[in-house]
């Protein structure tokens, strides 16, 4: 090995060791306990890595409402039902962490378990009921998805035990289904929705951004404009409507391929049949930009 690429290795050995990197849920249990028992809080941020300005906007969310911050980053293999993705999906161990060292290096904690951590060696979901609303959207084009989500998010809450857990509104039914989760087996937890976060062009941030083509991310932003737009004209239109308004937008848009644009209930997450002034709904898309698959939502009132 040459010396330069020696000095990389012994730099990123550093950083991993100054901010307290567990790959065993032993030891990270055992130094949580020692926390704990000193009566400090515990804020979670759970990640598949690959780190970006939203994921750090939660970590400092964390901060702000705990003593310390733990992320996990861990590539959960059970909530892929693509074999490509799953292959394809960044994995940036040592540059996450150097990024979470930038926001603060005594307060933070990574646990970056291995497959084996996690799943002994049965790589498999637990099957869920979340009343239904697994089978929307995400859950209707990714087969079983939500049972991969929802069991390592399970198995994560009860290595850490954190007292809030943070996640991002891009994955809007991923939060619902984590606060079913939650109330369903009793966590005690507090799950806290954070804002989606936008690079200055509106496209929502996403771990996956990084493998756009220069092309692809040049057209990305659209989702979030069509997404804009279809806000203004729901105030008026039926859902109908602007459903079709976006479908043909996305016609005109030889870059990216639309997968599904629904605008549904904010609790149930069902499609909007009649609209009620007593409801609250969001609108959903799922688009392709080449092979990388992009969602997006907003709040329609
Ligand atoms: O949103 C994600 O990055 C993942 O779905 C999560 C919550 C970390 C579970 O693997």
């Amino acid at each position: 090995m040459q010396i330069a690429s020696k000095i990389l290795c012994l730099q990123a050995l550093i950083f991993i060791t100054v901010l307290n990197v567990f790959h065993n849920k032993s030891e990270l249990s055992h130094h949580l306990n020692s926390l704990k028992v000193k009566g400090k809080t515990l804020g979670f941020v759970p990640t598949m890595g690959a780190l970006h300005e939203g994921h750090l906007a939660l970590v400092k969310k964390g901060l702000s409402d705990n003593d310390y911050v733990i992320t996990s980053i861990f590539v959960n293999p059970t909530q892929f039902d693509n074999e490509q993705d799953l292959v394809k999906y960044p994995r940036t161990l040592e540059s996450d962490v150097a990024l979470l060292k930038t926001v603060n290096e005594t307060k933070i904690m990574v646990y970056a378990p291995t497959i084996e951590d996690i799943y002994n060696h049965n790589v498999q979901s637990e099957r869920f009921n979340f009343d239904g609303l697994e089978n929307e959207m995400e859950g209707a084009f990714r087969t079983g998805h939500f049972n991969g989500v929802g069991t390592i998010v399970k198995r994560l809450f009860e290595i850490v035990k954190p007292h809030r857990a943070y996640f991002g509104e891009k994955d809007f039914q991923q939060l619902q289904i984590i606060k079913k989760l939650v109330a369903l087996y009793d966590i005690p937890v507090e799950v806290i929705g954070c804002a989606i976060h936008r690079a200055s062009d509106g496209l929502a941030m996403s771990s996956r951004n990084t493998r756009l083509t220069k092309e692809h991310r040049k057209a990305a932003p659209f989702i979030y404009k069509t997404l804009k737009s279809a806000k203004i004209k729901f105030g008026t239109k039926s859902a109908k409507y602007v459903t079709e308004w976006v479908e043909k937008q996305f016609k005109k848009q030889p870059l990216l391929e639309l997968e599904y644009f629904i605008i549904a209930d904010t609790e149930t997450l069902k499609p909007l049949k009649r609209k009620s002034t007593k409801k609250t709904y969001r609108a959903f898309i799922a688009a392709y930009a080449g092979d990388i698959r992009l969602i997006d939502n907003i709040a329609l009132n």
